[in-house]
């Protein structure tokens, strides 16, 4: 059942190629000039008259909201706000017109995102659930639904599902940019074209396992991470840093690079592992000056890149290089080695790594 894998969590973090592109499939045209409407549950015109956004979720579906955030107010030019669940639903969120609810859930049982759908329904503010679980509650509950084919995600921490919401995301940014008459017709079928590299993209990513696995004998035995990423890539800290807590109970957070100084860098010292995810992007010189900061107080620095920047490999401890496509889909191909690490370091610690203590699968009370 777990294919040859020693977990169902290694099973999946593999999977993702074909989950990947099961997710595409059907949805956009062979010559990439188009993503299939239909099939993202809302109609074109809805789409076209979205005046605001509310993404809302919980634990690793929430950083998928916030890597739709950066895609659809960057391509969609339309605004986006983004909530925790639990959060959410106690909020009163007084709605305007032309509103779009967002409900992003692997299961399509999770109490609070259920919770804050309901709330937007009875709000009369149409709704869409980007939904794993086919005939799930949100799935029914919800006005529209797009589908992720992950196919079954079993081990307790996400990883296939996550990375599917984010190319569900990224077509739902597509359509309603085209829908909105935002991009020229090359624009677009460059983001699609894209899109269908992506799958075997993220085989390459895969290859980086023994590299990751040797860098894990080095560090698990540390006590603290501290994450950075800026852009689309500051909730991809936040997922690399959830994915290491939950399976292996170590402490890591995540950070927007640029809050750095106001604060986290008070925990570096000697040996302190920060872990970089950095592009060559708006950020990038920035991002490299809060190396330096780091690499000053003696902390530990892995880096996970798609450029190969001297400067950037310079200051790095260690650095994954990772071939990237465009902004929006390296959140996924950089999630890939991270989800890795987080593996093998559990493993390494001995924790069990698909039944994590304390963590249920879906988490059906509040
Ligand atoms: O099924 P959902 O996507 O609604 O689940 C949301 C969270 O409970 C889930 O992502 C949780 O944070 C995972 N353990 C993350 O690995």
């Amino acid at each position: 059942e777990k294919g040859g894998y020693k977990h169902f969590m290694l099973k999946e973090i593999h999977e993702q190629p074909r989950a990947i592109a099961d997710t595409i499939r059907g949805r956009v045209l062979p010559d990439a000039s188009k993503v299939v409407y239909k099939e993202l549950g809302i109609s074109f015109e809805d789409l076209a008259l979205t005046q605001r956004i509310y993404l809302v979720a919980c634990g690793t579906s929430y950083h998928a909201c916030l890597i739709g955030k950066y895609m659809i107010e960057n391509m969609a030019e339309t605004p986006v706000e983004v909530d925790i669940a639990s959060e959410f639903r106690y909020r009163n969120v007084p709605f305007e017109e032309g509103s779009l609810f967002i409900a992003i859930t692997q299961s399509g049982e999770t109490a609070d995102t259920l919770a804050a759908l309901r709330f937007a329904k009875k709000s009369r503010v149409k709704t869409l659930a980007i939904c794993n679980v086919v005939g799930s509650t949100a799935s029914r509950e919800a006005d529209g639904v797009f589908y992720t084919h992950s196919g079954p995600e079993i081990g307790v921490a996400s990883t296939k599902a996550f990375t599917c919401q984010i190319v569900a995301l990224y077509l739902l940014t597509l359509a309603m940019a085209k829908a909105k008459r935002i991009f020229t017709a090359d624009l677009y079928s460059g983001f699609l074209r894209h899109l269908i590299m992506l799958p075997r993209m993220a085989e390459e990513a895969l290859k980086l396992e023994d590299k990751i696995m040797e860098l894990a004998k080095e560090v698990y035995r540390k006590q603290n991470f501290l994450y950075l990423g800026r852009g689309p890539l500051y909730p991809v800290a936040l997922e690399g840093a959830l994915k290491l807590k939950e399976i292996s109970y170590i402490h890591a957070e995540g950070y927007p690079a640029g809050e750095m100084k106001h604060g986290p860098i008070a925990l570096v010292e000697e040996g302190f592992p920060v872990v970089f995810i950095v592009s060559d992007d708006l950020y990038f010189d920035k991002t490299l000056s809060n190396m330096q900061e780091i690499k000053a107080r003696d902390g530990f620095i892995i880096t996970i890149s798609d450029s190969k920047d001297e400067k950037l490999k310079k200051l790095s401890d260690r650095f994954i290089y990772v071939e990237g496509i465009n902004t929006y889909l390296n959140t996924v191909l950089f999630t890939i080695p991270l989800q890795l690490l987080a593996y093998h370091v559990a493993v390494l610690r001995g924790c069990d790594v698909d039944q994590p203590r304390n963590l249920a699968k879906s988490v059906t009370v509040e």
